[in-house]
């Protein structure tokens, strides 16, 4: 896989001229955010050798340079789901290219179901850890030159950037929840008795993605930050028929609060 990485890292390194220090994966419904990115050049995943594509509705496939906050980004606006298929090494290769290229932490966004009584849709949640319920994406012959055997997961998720988060929503009264996200493979959708249970292990949002990438990131040492969208509660008395429109068009109404977020996250980096 190194020299697959290798290519592929060389590619982009040949195509933008300076490599940032923060990568940007978008999830459902939440690519409006490279909109805001100044100067900005793509590269579609098919251009790109050895880049997966993604087939998802509302997520359109590219790599976006260029700067947010006043800070030098990559946006991949369409993010890789085990569901479609590809096998974990797929759906993180990505984040190896990530790590090749040097980058220095890694903000993640996506969609999610909650669980948490408190929740409502349209709330955005720091995650704050996960619960793995999909093939671990580290699960055979481990790459020494990519990471160590057996990673640390005691705190996967940055807790500076954490507080970081904290504060900018203060500043910007947006309101901020907390918790743990649980990752399943989906496509389908979580029945009642399944939302339930999620939320008694400790879940407050489910959803489809983001576990693979974070513990690929932190095996390779990057720093993450992860947002979630509710866009669907799964609590008995309030759930409702789900549909990926649905996810897609809550997403987009709440995507507004966590650009804001993560653009003056990145201004107050230094
Ligand atoms: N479950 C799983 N994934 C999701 C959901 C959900 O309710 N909403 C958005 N992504």
């Amino acid at each position: 896989m190194l020299g697959q990485i290798k290519v592929t890292a060389d590619f982009i390194r040949s195509k933008v001229k300076q490599i940032p220090e923060n990568a940007i994966i978008l999830g459902t419904g939440l690519g409006g955010l490279v909109t805001k990115i100044d100067n900005p050049l793509s590269i579609e995943y098919s251009d790109i050798p050895n880049f997966p594509v993604s087939t998802v509705e509302g997520h359109c496939g590219q790599l976006i340079f260029g700067t947010l906050g006043g800070k030098n980004v990559m946006a991949m606006q369409g993010r890789i789901h085990f569901y479609e298929g590809y096998d974990m090494k797929q759906v993180t290769f990505p984040v190896r290219i990530m790590q090749q290229l040097g980058f220095k932490r890694l903000f993640v966004s996506n969609a999610s179901g909650g669980l948490n009584l408190d929740y409502q849709i349209g709330d955005l949640m720091i995650i704050r850890d996960h619960i793995n319920l999909m093939p671990n994406p580290l699960l055979g012959r481990n790459d020494d030159h990519l990471g160590v055997r057996f990673p640390d997961m005691s705190k996967p998720y940055d807790l500076q950037l954490i507080e970081l988060a904290e504060k900018v929503a203060m500043q910007q009264n947006i309101k901020l929840h907390k918790g743990v996200y649980v990752g399943t493979t989906g496509p389908t959708f979580e029945t009642p008795a399944e939302y339930k249970y999620f939320r008694i292990i400790g879940g407050d949002v489910v959803g489809m993605s983001t576990v693979p990438e974070v513990i690929v990131a932190r095996h390779a040492g990057i720093p993450v930050f992860a947002l979630s969208i509710v866009t669907d509660i799964g609590v008995e008395g309030k759930i409702v028929e789900v549909s990926h429109e649905e996810v897609q068009r809550e997403g987009a109404k709440a995507e507004v609060k966590m650009t804001a977020i993560i653009t003056e996250m990145l201004k107050q980096l230094n």
